[in-house]
């Protein structure tokens, strides 16, 4: 039986040809790392390296590129900013959207004297504007949101929530772990201070690489998480104040950086508009499948406004796990079910304990699979 593919929230699959190609291209041909040696093939890496940092300042809008830290991922990413920007007796706002890569990090934090509050959020996810100003307050230091939720696809409104903290002067950081390659993402527009992304979902690139782009004055004020060799100021024992190397200790991940590079290289010649198309088209279908039948609950937005191709379908009084469970078994449709390690999410979209079955496409799913699940969910229903 062929293999349907719709986990692509978790981690997009297939890839294009060339992460595959270019990570083996490194490890078989270059094999250097970067800013230790002078020599030729470490001198290529190195323009591999600042390549992939500019081709992500100009994806999202970002002016400079040594201000793209790459990250070994985008849970690091986050863990890097909520350590480094936040101190005892501060307060940080998220949204009831939040994942865990935020949630976790942010309860170790309250042990260390950092409060936080969620803004609410209506019954398809989408956060309560007035709200968000409500919980302002003197001590505020951080505003953390999911641009996409990674449960059902909701996409909230940046721009309004960027407004708002832009007015009360306070950093503004967009997790777009779910948007990243999905919808056009623009730095300046959106009045960010701080933006995570991964490698690994919608940009395409392989996993254990990911990116944190920061605004040069906020950048300043983030205090460092992690340090070590940089292979830079190696006179010093104490971290270089100047960027990127001020985030970057250790050696980077440099299969990552070409795998990630390659996959970028796609996505330019592809156009972000054709993928959108793409990916609207099948969440239409998707949708006008479902409307027809009985036995199943969407969760998250009943339309292709504000929403990605992810999709949380309840089968209650069915049990989800039973359901993902047949779909592979039966069909060949692999999913991801339970709580998507967000259970603030799944509380929000009142979906907790239980969770639900998740079907998430990509720009590599075709229409023929979102017909066969919609066939699958119909005769499982
Ligand atoms: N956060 C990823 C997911 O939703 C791993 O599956």
């Amino acid at each position: 039986m062929e293999q349907i593919y719709l986990d692509n929230a978790a981690t997009s699959y297939p890839k294009p040809a060339q992460v595959a190609e270019q990570m083996a291209q490194y490890i078989t041909q270059v094999g250097a790392t970067i800013n230790r040696s002078v020599y030729g093939r470490a001198q290529q890496a190195a323009e591999i390296t600042l390549e992939l940092r500019i081709r992500l300042a100009k994806l999202f809008g970002v002016q400079s590129a040594t201000h793209v830290i790459l990250t070994p991922g985008s849970t690091w990413g986050l863990n890097m900013l909520l350590f480094g920007a936040l101190k005892p007796g501060d307060h940080c706002i998220v949204s009831a959207m939040e994942h865990n890569a935020v949630m976790r990090p942010l309860q170790h934090l309250t042990k260390k004297g950092i409060t936080f509050d969620r803004i609410r959020c209506d019954v398809y996810g989408r956060v309560d504007l007035h709200h968000l100003e409500s919980l302002m307050k003197q001590n505020t230091r951080l505003v953390v949101v999911a641009h996409g939720s990674n449960v059902c696809g909701t996409v909230q409104d940046a721009k309004s929530i960027g407004e708002i903290c832009n007015r009360y002067e306070i950093p503004f950081c967009l997790d777009a772990a779910q948007t990243a390659g999905h919808i056009p993402i623009d730095f300046s527009e959106l009045g960010l201070s701080a933006l995570s992304v991964p490698a690994h979902k919608g940009l395409m690139g392989p996993q254990g690489i990911g990116a944190l782009l920061l605004k040069p004055d906020f950048a300043k004020t983030l205090e460092p998480w992690v340090h070590g060799g940089t292979g830079s100021a190696s006179h010093e024992e104490v971290t270089p104040n100047y960027m990127p190397d001020r985030f970057e200790p250790g050696t980077p991940n440099m299969p990552g950086i070409f795998g990630w590079n390659g996959a970028l290289q796609y996505l330019e010649e592809v156009g972000l508009e054709q993928i959108m198309a793409h990916e609207k088209e099948l969440c239409e279908y998707f949708l006008q499948g479902l409307a027809g039948i009985k036995g199943v609950k969407l969760v998250g937005m009943p339309t292709t406004e504000q929403r990605t191709g992810v999709f949380s379908l309840d089968f209650s009084p069915k049990d989800n796990a039973e359901v993902a469970w047949q779909l592979e078994d039966r069909y060949g449709i692999l999913t991801r079910c339970g709580l998507h390690c967000a259970p603030s999410a799944h509380k929000t979209l009142g979906t907790f304990p239980n969770g639900t079955v998740r079907f998430s496409f990509g720009w590599f799913t075709t229409k023929e699979q979102v017909q066969a699940a919609l066939k699958a969910i119909r005769e499982l229903a």
